[in-house]
């Protein structure tokens, strides 16, 4: 049921709110501000951590990357499923591989999986369909909580897989000995807040990105830019802008544009920015200075009074990082989904696509 939403799309983008809470709910101790994720308590930590996904559960991965390494010094490695299936991986003794997939269906990401087994190395699958192929081969199953998604292209789950992660970070490094007072008090004070936080920003954030989408429905292609976090995020904006509107998008890290893509630039050739305030804030700004310089249109999701000078600034309410993460997403998505549909696309069934990957 779409519950009065035009699209399982939008539906599920509005859900958002409440995964978050259901995904905290009984694993948080907010009294000790503690995550609690009792799967994983049973292994140890891992000394190296082997990411594996597909689509937007690879950008998921990408982004957990960073809170895995600073917060509980893992050394991490995010790969595609594919890829990952036909190299000579190295896996020692005491590595973990992560499979992260929605539908617990994807073909290459299981076959991913059954590798890392057969080399006797401990698999924690990150799934939201329950009794699904990755969830019961799994030697740890942690689910995301999400509830089914119906829609061709995954909002939620990214959201839930997010939300997830993170707490897998904080219980690592906590057990490391790692996680000062400041750093858990700052991110359990946010997480507390963010589902409010993420429900009072929606609307506005939806009203934003149906004016943008209509002033941007006539371009061609648009470069996704993003640091730190906002690398995999500008990936994932980028995936669902082809995914659903056909609009040939490339996520970039930002500091790559020099390295060729930034030949592409005219004002024709728009960018969409990620430049939150944060420790990134500053190069990206730069970056996107050198795009303008190029008489290039850009886009930047920022913050109240960010030092930024560009054509579109979108201004989402001050959040500590990396839980700006959790407003930055629906904020593309909306921007693909409203785009999607003011240009006519069937939005639930994009065309080429299914749901769930089940061949390679
Ligand atoms: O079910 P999975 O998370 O394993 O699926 C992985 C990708 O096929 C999936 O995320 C795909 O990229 C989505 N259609 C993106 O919106």
């Amino acid at each position: 049921r779409k519950d009065g939403y035009k699209h399982f799309m939008l539906k599920e983008i509005f859900e958002q709110p409440r995964v978050v809470k259901d995904c905290l709910a009984g694993r948080v101790d907010w009294q000790k501000q503690e995550a609690v994720l009792p799967e994983l308590s049973a292994m140890p930590v891992p000394k190296r951590l082997h990411i594996v996904a597909c689509g937007t559960s690879f950008n998921a991965g990408m982004w957990a990357q960073h809170l895995f390494e600073s917060w509980a010094h893992i050394p991490v490695s995010v790969e595609i499923a594919s890829e990952f299936r036909y190299r000579d991986v190295i896996l020692n003794e005491g590595d973990v591989v992560l499979v992260i997939s929605q539908s617990g269906e994807t073909a290459d990401t299981l076959a991913a999986l059954r590798i890392a087994k057969e080399q006797g190395v401990p698999v924690v699958g990150l799934c939201n369909v329950i009794g699904s192929s990755i969830a019961r081969e799994s030697d740890v199953t942690v689910y995301t909580q999400a509830g089914p998604e119906i829609s061709v292209a995954s909002t939620k789950a990214m959201c839930s897989q997010m939300a997830v992660l993170l707490l897998m970070g904080l219980a690592w490094a906590d057990r490391k000995g790692l996680l000062d007072d400041v750093l858990r008090r700052e991110i359990f004070g946010g997480l507390r807040k963010l589902p409010d936080l993420l429900e009072a920003e929606l609307p506005r954030i939806r009203e934003e990105a149906k004016r943008l989408a209509r002033e941007y429905s006539t371009a061609q292609s648009f470069f996704f830019l993003g640091r730190g976090v906002g690398y995999p995020l500008a990936m994932e904006g980028a995936l669902k802008l082809k995914e659903i509107s056909y609009i040939h998008a490339e996520g970039y890290a930002a500091g790559e544009m020099k390295h060729g893509p930034i030949a592409l630039i005219d004002p024709k050739f728009p960018t969409f920015a990620i430049a939150l305030n944060d420790k990134f804030f500053a190069k990206v700004k730069s970056n996107l200075e050198e795009v303008q310089a190029r008489a290039g249109d850009v886009i930047a999701l920022t913050n109240p009074n960010s030092d930024l000078s560009v054509k579109h600034k979108w201004v989402l309410p001050d959040c500590v990082y990396p839980l700006s993460s959790f407003l930055v997403l629906p904020a593309l998505q909306l921007f693909s989904y409203e785009s999607a549909d003011y240009l006519g696309k069937d939005v639930d069934q994009p065309r080429n696509l299914a749901k769930s990957v089940t061949v390679e």
